[in-house]
């Protein structure tokens, strides 16, 4: 029988074959989901898994008892907690495939599934190993007293692995580790707690104390407060001296506002690049675009990632949105991410971008001056023995994803558009050009000038690459004059 909650369809209705499965984004409660999948037989074409926090506590849903190996059970427990938004139905179809007659497939290193599964593991052990050895603690005050503060900023969400490491290591100390993915507090005897993450922009703050500062507002649930409390613990004549206490004045006059804020605010529900979409995605995406309290970027960002205008989403692990400043007044277009880029999620991040962030040192620039985006938002390839090769996407995956990067033009504006390669120049002006044909100033269209010129790619392939090169930091050049 279906668990309420756990297999909720909305606001994502499930169509016939379908089936909507809201999870925390946690091992446990995945588990808990594929086993209840298990025993009802669905296979993993049939399962749309929704992240939520609104989802049954572990355990509170199935009793169903699915037999696996202790080795995946392992794995699994680390590939949990990649960043991937693919990682559910990775593990659900190894799951499926390792309970459904193949139960030895996890000696086959060659298999896909079980490639992909691997490398999953493999880079949040390391961001794991990275967080151990490189976490620094500094001491600062605080209403509740002395504590040791860290803040560090992982790739995955290994916060809950790291916990008992630092808990064995500083048993003694009352510690705090904040992190953008979730943060970890011990308070001696006993009492490890985990609360949500904070914000990247909080690691500008200037020191600790502000640091602590904005976690500390971040926490701050006006539905609690109890002023008389507060002022019995921690006399308001201390305040001073304690880098949050200035905040509370201004949190205490904003407290009612904000609660009427969290009762009206809806769950949250992230929609994921996994399984076949049931019918009504359209719904979520409309909304995402339509909600017009986030930046205009951000609900653009979000909608390429519910994005199933072609077929591209599939075996991809995540959309990647174009990034930088803004208002950019010049945009950069490359034509769809790569492998490095498909793992992180951010444009030009492997050897093509590299080369992209030589050439615009050498002009006195940064990606961050620009706006950098593609014109397909996901990973092509095809898979060999070894690795992920990348494919062209053809002209119809360019025409589906052009509504986004038309959409980035209007609300980034800039004055220069410049193309990297065929694939982008089509996408931003149209209609397909040959790169040998483009006059010196490029192209004017609606006001802008649209500059093609070739990938850096091109000029990582090319046999004799120092004429590429030239070419194409000659067109950066060009491109940058007057603007940057
Ligand atoms: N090539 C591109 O066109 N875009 C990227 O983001 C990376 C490589």
């Amino acid at each position: 029988m279906q668990q309420p909650g756990l297999f909720d369809s909305s606001p994502i209705p499930a169509r016939n074959h379908s089936t909507s499965v809201m999870i925390a984004p946690t091992f446990e409660s995945f588990r808990d989901a594929a086993r209840e999948m298990l025993r009802l037989n669905r296979s993993p074409d049939q399962i749309w898994w929704v992240e939520t926090d609104e989802a049954e506590p572990p355990g509170s849903a199935s009793t169903a008892q699915a037999r696996v190996s202790a080795q995946f059970v392992k794995i699994a427990q680390f590939v949990a907690c990649h960043a991937s938004p693919d990682r559910w139905t990775l593990l659900y179809r190894v799951l499926w495939r390792l309970t459904r007659g193949e139960p030895y497939l996890l000696a086959l290193s060659g298999d896909p599934d079980v490639a992909r599964m691997r490398r999953y593991e493999k880079m949040v052990r390391r961001d794991l190993h990275k967080m151990k050895a490189f976490v620094r603690f500094r001491q600062v005050s605080s209403v509740a007293g002395e504590r040791f503060v860290a803040w560090f900023e992982p790739d995955h969400a290994i916060v809950k692995l790291a916990g008992d490491f630092f808990v064995r290591r500083f048993t003694n100390m009352r510690f705090s580790v904040l992190t953008p993915v979730g943060c970890v507090h011990w308070e001696g005897e006993g009492q490890l707690v985990f609360t949500q993450g904070l914000s990247a922009a909080v690691k500008l703050a200037d020191s600790l104390d502000d640091l602590w500062k904005a976690y500390y507002e971040n926490i701050f649930n006006p539905a609690r407060v109890k002023v008389d409390a507060m002022r019995s613990e921690m006399p308001q004549k201390y305040w001073k001296n304690l880098p949050e206490a200035q905040l509370i004045p201004a949190l205490l006059l904003a407290a009612d506002a904000r609660t009427d804020q969290m009762i009206q605010a809806a769950p949250q529900v992230s929609v994921l690049n996994c399984g076949s979409p049931p019918e009504g995605y359209q719904t979520v995406l409309q909304r995402s675009v339509q909600d017009d309290s986030r930046p205009a970027l951000a609900r653009i960002a979000d909608a390429t990632r519910a994005c199933r205008a072609c077929e591209l989403w599939e075996p991809a692990s995540q959309a990647v949105p174009g990034e930088g400043t803004p208002k950019a007044r010049i945009m950069l277009v490359g034509e769809a991410p790569g492998d490095q880029e498909d793992l992180l999620g951010r444009p030009f991040v492997g050897p093509a971008g590299q080369l992209l962030d030589t050439l615009l040192a050498e002009l006195n620039a940064t990606r961050e001056m620009l706006y950098l985006t593609n014109a397909v938002k996901h990973f092509k390839f095809r898979v060999t023995a070894r690795r992920r090769l990348h494919q062209r996407p053809q002209a119809r995956e360019v025409a589906a994803c052009r509504n986004w990067l038309l959409q980035e033009i209007e609300v980034v504006n800039p004055q220069r558009i410049v193309c990297l390669g065929a694939t982008a120049a089509a996408a931003v002006l149209g209609h397909p050009i040959r790169l040998r044909d483009v006059p010196p100033l490029g192209f004017e269209l609606q006001g802008r000038q649209v500059m093609p010129t070739i990938h850096p790619a091109a000029v990582l392939r090319a046999a004799d690459p120092s004429s590429k090169r030239a070419h194409l930091r000659a067109d950066l050049q060009q491109a940058l004059l007057g603007l940057i």
